[in-house]
């Protein structure tokens, strides 16, 4: 949290000229604390919201090269610009739901309508990189090949874990290693208030291996080249 308000108020010399959206966003965290509204809830003064300005806020950690999460560990912070707009819709509404109950993202995803997420994920699924080829740009090596095997995980994430068979699934090739990890043991918690996601298909997958298995899957799967990228943007344009 802490870094992430660092992070905000590092770049407010970038906008010096947007003097409301300056005002707004260094009066955001206690609003964003409580209830995560969109820190530049700035469209009061111009009528109907821009889409940049409803993800103002989600670039400050998504747009940020290297930024990271300290909940439930370190982490990266999920690229999500070229990620699939249904699986970004699927994924806002299971924080709100609180399927996913990573608190942060709750508090966003609370704060979002159904418009408001449909319109987000266009604009991020669309700063996708060029289409990967449907060959991994890496061998697995033999022992992480038998686990992909084992629960065949690219009958669902497709070729090159990019070509979800559905679209309402993730692209996972080149997602942070990290966060590729912590996501995999997230599904094997079971519910309580704090931590952990309780989805049914990957809940089933994720506990048939060790933790160990599943570094071994988020770091072969993190390395391949894939069209998901950290898109720095400026705030306000
Ligand atoms: C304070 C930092 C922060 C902000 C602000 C933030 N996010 Fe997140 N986001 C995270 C973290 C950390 C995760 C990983 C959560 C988890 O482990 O489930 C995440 C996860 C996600 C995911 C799931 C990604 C995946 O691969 O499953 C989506 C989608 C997402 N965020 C969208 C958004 C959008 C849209 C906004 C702005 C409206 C936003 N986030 C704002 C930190 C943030
Ligand atoms: C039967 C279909 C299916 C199979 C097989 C499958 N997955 Fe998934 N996977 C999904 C779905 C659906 C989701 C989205 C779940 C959610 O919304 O939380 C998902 C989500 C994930 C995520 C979270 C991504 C993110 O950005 O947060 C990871 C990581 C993952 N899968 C890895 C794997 C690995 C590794 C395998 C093989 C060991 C595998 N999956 C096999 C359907 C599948």
């Amino acid at each position: 949290m802490i870094r992430y308000f660092r992070s905000l108020l590092g770049q407010s010399g970038l906008f010096v000229a947007c003097a409301t959206a300056l005002a707004a966003t260094l009066a955001a965290p206690a609003a964003f604390a409580q209830s995560a509204a969109p820190a530049a809830a700035t469209g009061a003064a111009t009528g109907a919201k821009s889409v940049e300005t409803k993800a103002a806020m989600c670039i400050g950690c998504h747009g940020i090269p290297g930024y990271q999460a300290t909940f439930p560990e370190i982490h990266r912070v999920p690229m999500i610009s070229g990620q699939n707009a249904k699986y970004i819709v699927a994924a806002l509404n299971a924080y709100k739901s609180g399927e996913r109950r990573h608190p942060t993202m709750r508090g966003i995803g609370a704060g979002m309508s159904d418009q408001d997420m449909v319109e987000v994920a266009d604009w991020y699924a669309k700063q996708a990189k060029p289409a990967t080829a449907d060959k991994p740009s890496r061998e697995p090596s033999p022992q992480v090949a038998a686990l992909l095997q084992k629960a065949a995980c690219t009958s669902c994430h497709g070729a090159n874990f990019s070509k979800a068979i559905d679209p309402s699934y993730p692209k996972l090739a080149g997602q942070h290693a990290d966060y590729l990890f912590v996501a995999l043991k997230s599904y094997k918690n079971e519910p309580n208030n704090v931590v952990g996601r309780s989805n049914g298909v990957m809940g089933g997958i994720a506990k048939q291996f060790t933790n160990a298995e599943l570094k071994a899957l988020a770091q072969y799967v993190g390395s391949l080249e894939g069209e998901m990228q950290v898109k720095p943007q400026s705030r306000f344009r």
